[in-house]
């Protein structure tokens, strides 16, 4: 299929609700060196977009100004010295940007191959969670088997995946989300224990389910308020490893919690990172994860699919309610 100069991209129009998503035109970008135009399939939507069309997350330098973290697709052309991938390759990616869109280019180290028990909706779902969660739990937070964590969001995209990889890699897993049916969907994910955070104080429940012990290591995307309480609840030499600050970054901490219990608590962002760090990550991803799609093991969790065009819809639905993933697909017909 010859490659069009143009195509169709959902594009900001201005800072605002979910109604500033427009589908416009751009044209279909060149792959650099090193680099794969891929025809995209479908892409995955998550909570960094939504800050993006509020005007509260620039792309980082050289990144479209479309959103779009994640997609699957096809390999439809590959740049100068790229030569992992062949046209017609289905692959999966992650980008600073412009994933909302239907052609996308890619570092080619930073793509991975759809794993034959996905579908391309399901593929989409995956890089932006998995990398994040492989680093930000594995690499940087050091989980280890036997060892309890705690996920907040435990439905969110992150909070899906985490549940699953921590479970998968032997954790005693513990998540909190905001209602009945949320933390239902949670331990049926494989949690130990979902804290539903309306009803109930997640500090003294896990206390009381850990024997008085604590949390060695908390994911949390939350901050404000909760992160006392996460110094207050984790066990010794435990680890906290921020990745958002949903009720806010400006915290005051109690340093005696952290320095009597030997207490780690770091954190990081992934859009901004160079490719070889994020070519790291695709590399323990396909050793330690892909066996657990292909085993069914592990599945990202798709709520809705939404067409590409339609992406205003995806995102009033990303701003009520929902379990897993939202993806965007282009429907190409045989995707
Ligand atoms: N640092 C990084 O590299 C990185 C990368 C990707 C994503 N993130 C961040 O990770 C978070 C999750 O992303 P996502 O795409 O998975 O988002 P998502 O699916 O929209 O999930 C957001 C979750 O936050 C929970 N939540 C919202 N307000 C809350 C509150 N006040 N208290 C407790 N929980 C609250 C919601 O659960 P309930 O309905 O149960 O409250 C929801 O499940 C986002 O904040 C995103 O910006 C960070």
């Amino acid at each position: 299929m010859a490659i069009p100069s143009e195509m169709e991209a959902v594009l900001i129009s201005e800072p605002g609700g979910p109604e500033v998503l427009k589908p416009g035109r751009r044209p279909v970008p060149q792959p650099g060196r090193g680099e794969i135009l891929v025809e995209v399939h479908a892409s995955g939507v998550n909570r960094p977009d939504v800050l993006q069309r509020m005007g509260a997350y620039p792309p980082p330098p050289g990144a479209p100004d479309w959103p779009g973290l994640e997609i699957a697709g096809t390999v439809a052309a590959t740049g100068e010295g790229a030569g992992r991938f062949s046209v017609g390759d289905r692959v999966m990616a992650l980008l600073p940007g412009g994933g909302y869109a239907e052609y996308a280019t890619v570092h080619e180290s930073t793509a991975l191959p759809v794993p034959k028990a996905l579908s391309m909706e399901e593929a989409a779902g995956v890089p932006e969670t998995f990398f994040t969660v492989w680093h930000n739990v594995f690499q940087r937070g050091a989980l280890r088997a036997g060892e309890t964590f705690l996920v907040h969001g435990g439905t969110s995209g992150i909070g899906t995946t985490a549940i699953q990889l921590a479970r998968e890699f032997g954790a005693r897993v513990f998540a909190t989300a905001g209602s009945a049916d949320k933390c239902r969907a949670a331990e049926k994910l494989g949690a130990d224990a979902c804290i539903n955070y309306r009803e109930a104080d997640f500090v003294a429940a896990l206390k009381e389910a850990t024997g008085g012990r604590g949390i060695d290591l908390t994911l949390d995307m939350v901050g404000g308020d909760y992160s006392n309480r996460n110094l207050d609840v984790a066990a010794e030499d435990g680890r906290i490893v921020q990745i958002a600050f949903l009720k806010g970054p400006k915290v005051e901490i109690d340093l005696n919690l952290l320095m009597r219990k030997r207490l780690q608590f770091t954190g990081s962002t992934l859009r901004n990172r160079p490719v070889p760090f994020k070519a790291g990550i695709a590399a323990e991803l396909t050793t330690h994860v892909v066996p657990l799609f292909e085993s069914g093991a592990v599945k990202p969790l798709i709520e809705a699919t939404y067409p590409l065009a339609q992406a205003a819809e995806a995102h009033r639905h990303m701003d009520e309610d929902h379990i897993g993933k939202i993806v965007l697909t282009t429907q190409k017909p045989g995707a």
